[in-house]
C-alpha cells in the first residue's frame, strides 16, 4: 500500500460493562443498570461499526472481583458468547475474543472460533494468549506454568488449532444433487498431534469460511510476546506510553514476523488510547474527575512521587508542583516510561490534582480535551510508525464512544488517514491481512 493513502486500524477495548472505566456505571446516559446486559453491549458495538472500527477487542482475566465496592466487574460474560450474541446483530465489524491456551484443549477452541467464523461470514479473531495469573489458573484447578513452558505449549497449542482447521479440505464440500455427493470425504484430512504438550488426533468437520480461517491476535508486550505474535498474529494488542516505545515495539514486532519468515506488513501493532472527549479540556478533566474518588485521588499523589522521584503528599494537591522541582527531576533508562507524560503536563502549570485527572499514570495514554486532541494524537502517533491502528478505551461509552465516533472519526477521515468504509466483508480484508488455511508454510 502506498504511504501517502495508509489507513489506521480503530479497534474499540470492550473491557467492561459501560465503559473502560471501572465507576462508568454512574455516567450520564446509563439507565436500568441492568447488568450485565448484552442487550447495551450490542448497542455499544452497532455504535463502534457505525464509526467504521475494525474491531472490539475482548480481553479476559476470568474471575476478577473488585476490591472497591464502586467498581463493576470487568469482562464478566465469557468472550465467545458475547462475541456470538454481537456478530449476529453486526455486519462488518469483526470481533478478538481472548481465550486462554493453559487451561483449555486445541479441539474445543478450534472448533469454537471456526464455528463462529462461519456464522459471522469471516469476522471473528482469536485473541490467543497463555493466560499468566497464578488466580485465574486456580480457577481452572491448574497450576500456573513457567514463562518458557508456558509459551512452547502456546505455540503447540495455536498450531494444533490451526491444523485442525485445515482439516476440512477447501474444496470438499460438493452438495451436488446431480451426482448425490455431499462432500469429498477423501479431502477431510485427520491430523495426528502428538508434542510435548499436546496430543489429538482426527478431524474437525466444518467447511472454510470467507477468511479462510479465523485471525489470531495477540495482547502482550514481553519479548516472549512479541516473538509468538511475529509469528503467528495479525494483530497485537500493546500497551505503550510514548511514540518512541511505540515506534520500537512496532519495529521489535515487525522483525519478529520477518525471523519467522514472513511479511511484515502482514502483522499490525495496535496501541491504546483512553480519550475523555468534551467541549473542553476543563469540561473533559471535571467529567473524568466524576469517576475518581478522593482515595484514589491520595493513592496516586504517592504514585505520581515515586515516577518523578519526588516526595509529594496530599497537602501538595491544590498547587502546581514548583518549577524548579519539576527541573530537578532526572530521566534515566530506569525511569517509569510515563515520566515524560507526567512532565508535560505538570510544566503546563495544572495544580497536582489536575495532573492526576490528567490520567497521566494509567495504563495506557490519554487525551482529554476536545475531538481535535484525540486526533491529533492518534494522526501524530500513526504518520510517526507508533502503530498500525488503536484499541481505544473510552471512560464510559454513553459519552465518550458517541463524541469519538460523531466527532473524532470524521476528522481522521478528513484527513486521508481513517477509512471511509469497510473495504469488505471479512475481517482479515479489514485489517488488510492474507487469506489463511491452516499452519502458515512459511514459518521457519
Ligand atoms: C495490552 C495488553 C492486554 C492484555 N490482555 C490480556 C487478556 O485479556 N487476558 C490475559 O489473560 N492476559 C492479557 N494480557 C497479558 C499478556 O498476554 C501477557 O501474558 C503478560 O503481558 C505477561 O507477559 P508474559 O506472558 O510474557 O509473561 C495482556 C497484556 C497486555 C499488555
Amino acid at each position: 500500500m502506498d504511504k501517502n493513502n495508509k489507513q489506521m486500524l480503530l479497534g474499540l477495548g470492550f473491557t467492561g460493562a459501560y465503559g473502560a472505566n471501572a465507576k462508568a456505571w454512574k455516567s450520564e446516559g446509563v439507565t436500568g443498570h441492568i447488568y450485565p446486559d448484552i442487550e447495551a453491549d450490542i448497542r455499544y458495538a452497532q455504535l463502534a461499526e457505525k464509526g467504521k472500527f475494525q474491531f472490539l477487542f475482548i480481553g479476559d482475566f476470568p474471575g476478577a472481583i473488585p476490591n472497591d465496592n464502586s467498581e463493576v466487574p470487568s469482562m464478566t460474560l465469557e468472550p465467545i458468547i458475547t462475541a456470538t450474541a454481537i456478530l449476529q446483530r453486526t455486519k462488518n465489524i469483526g470481533i478478538a475474543a481472548t481465550v486462554h491456551t493453559q487451561w483449555n484443549v486445541p479441539y474445543t477452541v478450534a472448533r469454537q472460533f471456526k464455528g463462529i467464523d462461519l456464522m459471522s461470514g469471516g469476522r471473528i479473531a482469536w485473541n490467543a494468549v497463555t493466560g499468566s495469573s497464578p488466580k485465574v489458573a486456580q480457577l481452572f484447578g491448574v497450576n500456573l506454568m513457567d514463562r518458557q513452558s508456558r509459551y512452547e505449549s502456546h505455540y503447540e497449542f495455536v498450531e494444533a488449532v490451526q491444523q485442525f482447521w485445515a482439516t476440512w479440505g477447501e474444496d470438499a464440500l460438493k452438495a451436488d444433487r446431480e451426482t448425490g455427493v455431499f462432500a469429498d470425504y477423501r479431502q477431510v484430512k485427520p491430523v495426528y498431534i502428538s508434542g510435548k504438550y499436546t496430543q489429538a488426533n482426527g478431524a474437525l468437520p466444518i467447511p472454510p469460511s470467507s477468511q479462510g480461517q479465523p485471525v489470531i491476535f495477540h495482547s502482550g508486550g514481553s519479548p516472549a510476546s512479541i516473538a509468538f505474535a511475529g509469528r503467528y498474529a495479525n494483530a497485537m494488542i500493546g500497551e505503550v506510553w510514548t511514540i518512541e516505545q511505540g515506534i520500537e515495539t512496532r519495529k521489535a514486532l515487525r522483525q519478529a514476523a520477518i525471523d519467522a519468515g514472513r511479511n511484515p506488513d502482514e502483522i499490525k501493532f495496535i496501541a491504546g488510547l483512553m480519550p475523555v472527549i468534551a467541549d473542553s479540556k476543563r469540561e473533559a478533566i471535571d467529567r473524568h474527575a466524576t469517576f475518581m474518588d478522593e482515595k484514589v485521588v491520595q493513592q496516586r499523589v504517592y504514585h505520581i512521587g515515586m515516577v518523578l522521584g519526588l516526595r509529594l503528599t496530599p497537602a501538595d494537591l491544590d498547587r502546581p508542583i514548583a518549577p524548579e522541582l519539576l527541573n530537578s527531576v532526572e530521566i534515566d533508562s530506569y525511569s517509569d516510561p510515563r515520566i515524560e507524560n507526567v512532565l508535560k503536563v505538570a510544566h503546563e502549570g495544572w495544580t497536582l490534582r489536575d495532573i492526576i485527572y490528567h490520567s497521566v499514570i494509567d495504563y495506557h495514554p490519554a487525551t482529554l480535551g476536545d475531538a481535535k486532541e484525540t486526533a491529533d494524537h492518534l494522526t501524530t502517533w500513526f504518520e510517526a510508525g507508533a502503530a498500525d491502528g488503536f484499541w481505544i478505551l473510552p471512560d464510559a461509552y454513553e459519552t465518550d464512544l458517541h463524541r469519538f465516533v460523531n466527532e473524532v472519526v470524521p476528522i481522521l477521515q478528513e484527513r486521508g488517514i481513517f477509512h471511509k468504509e469497510y473495504e469488505g466483508e471479512t475481517l482479515r480484508k479489514n485489517l488488510d491481512v492474507p487469506y489463511q488455511y491452516g499452519v502458515d508454510e512459511r514459518l521457519r
